[in-house]
């Protein structure tokens, strides 16, 4: 059964794109073993991440991911069944916010700004759609 789960949650201090890279390879090698897909978007002052595969992976790799000291206040904005992967290219697609036109950033919300805790789960799954859509996902894996 595939389940797609999405979260936001902040950085707990300023981090370097050093760190956010080391992220990004560490999960690319440990979700392509577990079947997880998705893409993790980054700003500043926010993560925002969907997670795609087995229910199982997902909740256990999700429980990982929430007790990592580099963030704080996890929110979970959505948790759904799903019959097909949207982030299936990706064992961890990449968005740098401050490379996504901000007429994107705007199109739901009042400021340019990426803001998933102040917006509904399906609104911030929609953005992720529309970054795949413009091509500002990085990391595809095929
Ligand atoms: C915002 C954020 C997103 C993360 N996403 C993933 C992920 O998709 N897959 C993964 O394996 N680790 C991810 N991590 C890292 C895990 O929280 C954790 O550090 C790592 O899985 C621990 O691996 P280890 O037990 O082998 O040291 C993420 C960390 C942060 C802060």
């Amino acid at each position: 059964m595939l389940v797609r789960l999405l979260y936001a949650s902040r950085p707990a201090a300023p981090l370097t794109a050093e760190v956010v890279e080391s992220i990004l390879v560490h999960s690319r090698a440990h979700n392509a073993r577990l079947g997880v897909t998705g893409i993790l978007c980054y700003d500043r002052e926010i993560f925002l991440q969907v997670l795609e595969g087995g229910r199982d992976e997902v909740c256990e790799l999700y429980n990982t991911i929430v007790r990592d000291s580099r963030h704080t206040q996890a929110r979970i904005l959505s948790f759904e069944e799903i019959t097909e992967r949207r982030f299936g290219h990706w064992t961890m697609g990449h968005v740098d916010v401050s490379t996504v036109n901000p007429s994107l950033l705007l199109k739901d919300a009042e400021r340019p700004v990426l803001d998933p805790f102040n917006s509904s789960g399906r609104a911030s799954l929609a953005l992720l759609d529309e970054l795949l859509a413009t091509a500002v996902v990085t990391g595809r894996s095929g």
